[in-house]
């Protein structure tokens, strides 16, 4: 367990927020820490951005992240977890080629730090006011689809029915609800997706983190649908 402090904080969509602090610059995109802030709470996040400064984004939801928001300084443990595996030994090499990245609001901030130029991101939200990073990634040269429960932006209805029909690619990461990504897998779409799940040891000892005998925080959070919805 280590303090950091916020070094800088950005407004990414509403009631959404990037918290800067030095450290974690040897983590892979979909790796986590675990947040502390005494006498409110310890929680999971993903890194948005990795580097020698990297960034956290939180959605406003409880005490939790509320009490972060405006936190000079946490403490933090980890980074946690396997990362995508594109990110990972013998596949760094293809970080480069093309990806569909796939996501559910918030769920954008573990796949982030994997977007690049001619990338191919859909992004869903209940509306416009909570659609994160997206200057961000298109500057970076992705394509980012916009879909938007109430139509305020691109495609009305979710993000899983603004898919093309026959979404074709070996590198499809995904990240959301539990029912997005079970959306996507009846949708035949076997994509490699970042789980979240109730977590609090962080490293496989107690147990609240499993989801059909999968343990999220120490064989994940990086998985492959049909691993947790079950083969096809
Ligand atoms: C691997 C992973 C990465 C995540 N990354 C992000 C991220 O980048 N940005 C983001 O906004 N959210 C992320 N989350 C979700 C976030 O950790 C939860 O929403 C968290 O509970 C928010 O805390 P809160 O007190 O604000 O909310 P509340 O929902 O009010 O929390 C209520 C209670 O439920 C508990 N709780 C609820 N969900 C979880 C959980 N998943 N793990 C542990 N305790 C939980 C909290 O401890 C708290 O006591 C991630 C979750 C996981 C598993
Ligand atoms: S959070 Fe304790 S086993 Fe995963």
């Amino acid at each position: 367990m280590r303090r950091v402090k916020v070094i800088e904080r950005r407004k990414e969509a509403k009631d959404t927020e990037s918290i800067y602090f030095e450290g974690c610059s040897e983590a892979l995109p979909g790796q986590f820490i675990m947040v502390w802030l005494p006498g409110i709470d310890e929680f999971p996040m993903s890194l948005s951005r990795i580097g020698r400064i990297s960034s956290i984004t939180a959605l406003k939801k409880g005490a939790g992240t509320e009490a972060l928001m405006s936190a000079d300084e946490f403490s933090i443990r980890g980074p946690f977890g396997n990362g995508f595996s594109l990110c990972r030994g013998k596949e760094k090499d293809k970080e480069k080629e093309k990806k569909i990245l796939i996501a559910g609001g918030i769920g954008m901030a573990s796949l982030l730090p994997m977007v690049a130029r001619d990338d191919t991101v859909f992004l869903g939200a209940k509306s416009k006011d909570y659609l994160p990073f997206v200057d961000e990634m298109r500057a970076r040269g992705a394509d980012v689809r916009i879909a938007t429960d109430d139509g305020s932006c691109g495609f009305k209805g979710s993000v899983i029915e603004s898919l093309p029909e026959h979404l074709c690619s070996e590198r499809i990461y995904a990240c959301g609800p539990m029912e997005m990504l079970r959306s996507l897998y009846e949708h035949g779409i076997d994509a490699e997706a970042s789980l979240e799940s109730y977590m609090k040891c962080a490293i496989g000892i107690c147990d609240s983190c499993t989801i059909n005998g999968f343990v999220v925080c120490r064989e994940g959070p990086v998985v492959k649908l049909d691993r947790i919805f079950g083969s096809r």
